[in-house]
């Protein structure tokens, strides 16, 4: 999926999962001068790298590892941070016993077959070391945290952001993502028993705020600007599916009016897992 915006994504999302890191990340991150191998951290999909580069910030003497189709930006990059260019779904063997923590955060829509990923995973991170697993489902959802459902699934019509994500879904699909993913996370690692600890959250993002007052700052304003990116970069998605230029257009606006107006508080959900490699 495109990352357009993906800086502001991660400071709304630091926001609202109310924490930098998992619980047990710092622990396991520290710095061990009993043993011979260096302590080392794994982003996979890391976008424009703002979670690995804070990071390699905050725990200097650990060595990391940002992976993604395309390389980092050569902005100034701490020293303990490398920025590799790989195909996730090509298979992780390279990386196998190599990490006392992995990070992967919304990168379903490029990832083929995430089950599979996610056991490899269980080799790729060292026995007592974290998976940190976040995705959104590709719904929306309404004040109760209900789906908001509707009928004619084709139609162009209202409710235009649960029909936008539809189109979105579907064109996300079409292309080999995994939008299941989010869904599916906490299974798929429970399942596999080389994993232990295994702890599941969910977050609402307020995709359109309503009259929804929050603990949270100015979140929602920063949400629009976050929401607003993510319809540009949805289009390339829907154009590529086939949709007609015109009807992704009245889909735009419509959802965008929608926001304007904001009547109707509605959401979309993040699903995080973690679990420990089991010693
Ligand atoms: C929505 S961005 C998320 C970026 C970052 N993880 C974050 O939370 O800010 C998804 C990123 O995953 C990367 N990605 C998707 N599929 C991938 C794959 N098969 N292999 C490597 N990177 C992939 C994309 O290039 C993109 O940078």
């Amino acid at each position: 999926m495109n990352c357009i915006g993906t800086d502001l994504q991660h400071q709304i999302l630091l926001k609202i999962l109310g924490e930098k890191y998992a619980s047990c990340m710092v622990e396991i991150l520290e710095e061990d001068e009993t043993s011979v191998e260096r302590k080392s951290c794994l982003d996979l999909g890391c976008g424009t790298g703002m979670w690995i580069i804070d990071v390699a910030r905050d725990f200097p003497h650990i060595e990391a590892v940002a992976v993604d189709l395309i390389p980092l930006r050569e902005i100034e990059l701490p020293q303990n941070l490398r920025s590799e260019v790989d195909d996730i779904n090509l298979g992780l063997e390279h990386y196998f016993s190599g990490f006392d923590v992995v990070h992967a955060r919304l990168i379903a829509a490029g990832i083929s077959d995430y089950h599979h990923m996610i056991d490899q995973l269980a080799h790729v991170v060292r026995p007592g070391g974290l998976i940190d697993l976040s995705e959104f489902d590709f719904y929306i959802y309404d004040i109760n945290h209900q789906k908001v459902l509707f009928d004619g699934d084709g139609d162009i019509r209202a409710p235009w952001w649960a029909r936008w994500m539809y189109f979105f879904r579907n064109a996300v699909k079409e292309k080999g993502g995994d939008v299941d993913a989010a869904t599916n996370l906490h299974t798929w690692v429970c399942s596999n028993s080389l994993f232990e600890n295994v702890a599941y959250k969910e977050h609402w993002l307020p995709i359109v705020p309503g009259l929804h007052t929050s603990q949270t700052g100015n979140i929602e304003e920063n949400m629009k600007s976050n929401v607003l990116t993510f319809l540009g970069a949805g289009r390339l998605s829907l154009l590529g599916n086939g949709m007609p230029e015109v009807l992704v257009t009245r889909l735009e606006r419509e959802a965008l009016r929608e926001l304007e107006e904001n009547k109707i508080l509605q959401f979309t959900r993040l699903q995080c897992v973690t679990g420990r490699r089991k010693l």
